[in-house]
């Protein structure tokens, strides 16, 4: 069969090993790295990866041959928790920040989340879509192409489902593809003030039945955490999502740790994100329950924090590690997963295979995409990133500067 597209001579193309399960522990050093790599594209989806000159059988008449070297490619990265559609933006809370006034503080003052929230029911479609639109051109020229969306600037029906709304017409228009998230769980309403089980009773009666007929999101998601809603109110929310088809992830261990991780491995959650303040026991929970931990170093970063989640012990353990930016107006404000993904190596001590694997293979099993994205496997979306660096140490090593050269989504170059 011949090519539509070859990429060739690349110094190296990094294939992540799709094991069929997110990988664990060691695991997640293993990698065929192939030097002097090419890869084949069909109708948009890979059809090999080989090294030195492509077979002959690849090239046709029609067949476009570009030549890659001194580049590294990878699969598309995939950035698998951010909250991208929103009204506004926060520099005003930076000085407080600086002054060290505390994040659960500034929200406990109705600041923080609430300030967004404001911003975002103010906020027309066309607004938040032009927003939102602006912050994945950004991801996109940093090699992302699939990213996951969460609402939960609206507190409301309207707004929820304009957030929603906003996510799937961007999933049609841009390059990148979304996955969204459902999380009017994300803190409690002004209007609700002291009755957060009512509000909860409003999502489960009311918005969650809706954001399924409609088909407006796949995972549900809520914030466990100190001043916005504790384990037993996760559990219960969560448990009714289940029961209504929804695929689980929540905000658990941030600040402080209030028991979402068991929530999680009962429930069996696809993912528990952040763990900033995880404990061993937690740890070893997440990684028989096989629950993907999902951290978000530029979080702990810009709250200027030093609580970065244990991820060398959580490979130690067996568990399953991604590495997202959380891109929110709030903690953690960028559109820059290189920034992240060097953290994981400087701050968490990854390796860079290790964060490699993160931000491929196992993101892709965090929002459930893993049949068509993540990896090189014949078949998958030609989804690439390729880099202007002559290894994959390189994307590490030479830091806080956007190494992308190109990008493919399906096939087609989209950078
Ligand atoms: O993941 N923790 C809750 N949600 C976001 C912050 C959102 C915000 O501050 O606006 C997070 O850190
Ligand atoms: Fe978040």
């Amino acid at each position: 069969m011949t090519a539509d597209t070859l990429l060739t001579h690349f110094n190296q193309v990094f294939c992540p090993k799709d094991l069929g399960h997110p990988l664990a522990g060691g695991e997640m050093d293993q990698a065929e790295i192939v030097e002097d790599g090419y890869i084949a594209i069909k109708d948009g989806k890979i059809l090999e990866i080989g090294q030195g000159e492509p077979r002959s059988e690849l090239i046709g008449e029609k067949t476009i041959i570009s030549e890659y070297r001194g580049k590294v490619a990878t699969p598309g990265l995939i950035d698998c928790h951010t909250h991208l559609v929103y009204g506004g933006s926060r520099e005003h809370e930076f000085a407080q920040k600086l002054d060290g006034v505390s994040y659960l503080d500034i929200l406990a003052q109705g600041g923080g989340i609430l300030s967004t929230v404001r911003a975002t029911r103010e906020a027309s479609f066309d607004t938040l879509y032009q927003k939102s639109k602006h912050l994945l051109d950004y991801m996109l020229a940093h090699g992302v192409t699939t990213v996951e969306a969460k609402s939960g600037y609206g507190l409301d029906w309207e707004t929820e489902k304009r957030q929603l709304e906003v996510a799937n017409q961007l999933h049609k228009d841009h390059p990148i593809d979304l996955v969204s998230t459902f999380m009017a769980a994300h803190a409690i309403p002004t209007e609700y003030k002291g009755r957060s089980t009512e509000y909860l009773d409003v999502i489960i009666d009311e918005m969650l039945p809706k954001v399924k007929e409609e088909n407006l999101a796949e995972f549900c998601d809520i914030f466990c955490e100190q001043g916005v809603f504790t384990a037993d109110e996760s559990r219960y929310l969560l448990s009714k999502a289940k029961e209504l088809g929804f695929k689980l992830r929540i905000h658990a261990d941030e600040i402080k740790s209030l028991g979402g991780v068991s929530v999680a491995t009962e429930l069996g959650a696809v993912s528990a994100e952040h763990l900033m303040v995880i404990s061993d026991e937690d740890i070893d929970r997440m990684s028989q329950a096989q629950v993907i931990g999902n951290l978000l170093p530029a979080t702990t970063f810009s709250l200027m924090e030093d609580t970065y989640a244990p991820a060398r012990k959580m490979l130690d353990k067996g568990m399953a590690i991604t590495l997202s930016t959380d891109s929110n107006p709030g903690s953690c404000p960028t559109a820059n997963i290189q920034f992240v993904m060097q953290l994981g190596c400087f701050i968490m001590r990854l390796k860079p295979v290790e964060v490699l694997n993160a931000v491929t293979i196992n993101a892709a099993y965090s929002v459930d995409r893993q049949k068509s994205i993540g990896s090189f496997d014949t078949g998958k979306e030609a989804d690439i990133a390729i880099f202007d660096a002559p290894n994959i140490d390189f994307l590490f090593y030479f830091f806080a500067t956007n190494l992308i050269h190109q990008v493919y989504k399906s096939g087609k170059q989209v950078v």
